[in-house]
C-alpha cells in the first residue's frame, strides 16, 4: 500500500486554517495555497536524487551537491492544479511542467479527460502530480493512469486536503503512488466534497463563485 506522508508543520497548519475559512478573499486563498505549496514542495522533493560535481568557491575548489539527472516534471490537474503550482515553481524553478485536464461528470463523478500534454523524455524523468483536493479519487486515478502511460521513473500525488475515502479509492488504483497531504478531514459527503473541508478549491483560487 502507497505510504501518506501528512505534512504537518506548524507553518502549514496555520495556513490551511486560514485558507479554511469561509471569509477568506480570493486573494488571501490564493496567496495562503501558493505559499503552502512551497512548503509542501520541501517535503516532496526530501529523497530527489542528488550528485556531486566539482565547483570553485572564491576559496578553493570543493565537490558541492546538485539534484542529479533530467529535470522534475510537476503536472498539474485543471484546473484547480494550477493553484499549487506556481509555489511549486518557486521552489524548484527549473521544473517540467505537464498539464491534464479532467472534469468531474457531475451525475456519475467520475473524471472525464478534455486535455493531455507532458513534457518529452517522461521516462527519465520523476513526476509530481498535483490536485489541490483528493476527493473521490477519480480525477487522481485517471490522470495519474494516463501519466503512467508515458512511463516515467516515478510518481508522488500532492495534494492540499483529502479524506479516508479518497486516500482508500488512490491507495487500490494506485499502491505505489506516495501521496502528501496537509489534513485527512472527516469524509466525503453525497456531492463529492470534503468535510469540513474548504468549498471548492477551484472556484475559491479563482474567484468564480
Ligand atoms: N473538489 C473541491 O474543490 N472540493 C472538495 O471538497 C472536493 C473536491
Amino acid at each position: 500500500m502507497s505510504k501518506v506522508t501528512l505534512v504537518d508543520h506548524p507553518l502549514v497548519q496555520h495556513k490551511l486554517t486560514l485558507m479554511r475559512r469561509k471569509d477568506a478573499s480570493t486573494n488571501s486563498f490564493r496567496r495562503l495555497l501558493n505559499e503552502l505549496a512551497m512548503l509542501m514542495t520541501y517535503e516532496v522533493t526530501r529523497d530527489v536524487a542528488m550528485q556531486e560535481v566539482d565547483i570553485e568557491t572564491p576559496l578553493e575548489p570543493m565537490k558541492a551537491k546538485v539534484i542529479d539527472g533530467k529535470k522534475l516534471v510537476f503536472v498539474s490537474i485543471l484546473r484547480a492544479g494550477t493553484g499549487i503550482l506556481d509555489g511549486m515553481l518557486s521552489v524548484v524553478p527549473g521544473a517540467r511542467v505537464g498539464h491534464i485536464g479532467l472534469y468531474r461528470d457531475p451525475k456519475t463523478l467520475t473524471a472525464v479527460e478534455y486535455y493531455f500534454k507532458v513534457p518529452s523524455h517522461m521516462e527519465d524523468r520523476d513526476v509530481v502530480v498535483v490536485d489541490p483536493m483528493l476527493a473521490t479519487g477519480n480525477s487522481a486515478i485517471a490522470a495519474i493512469e494516463r501519466v503512467k502511460e508515458t512511463r516515467p521513473k516515478s510518481i508522488k500525488f500532492v495534494c492540499l486536503l483529502t479524506c479516508p475515502e479518497g486516500i482508500k479509492a488512490l491507495q487500490a488504483a494506485h499502491p505505489d503512488v506516495p501521496i502528501f497531504t496537509a489534513a485527512i478531514d472527516r469524509e466525503l459527503n453525497d456531492h463529492g466534497y470534503i468535510l469540513p473541508g474548504l468549498g471548492d478549491a477551484g472556484d475559491r483560487i479563482f474567484g468564480t463563485k
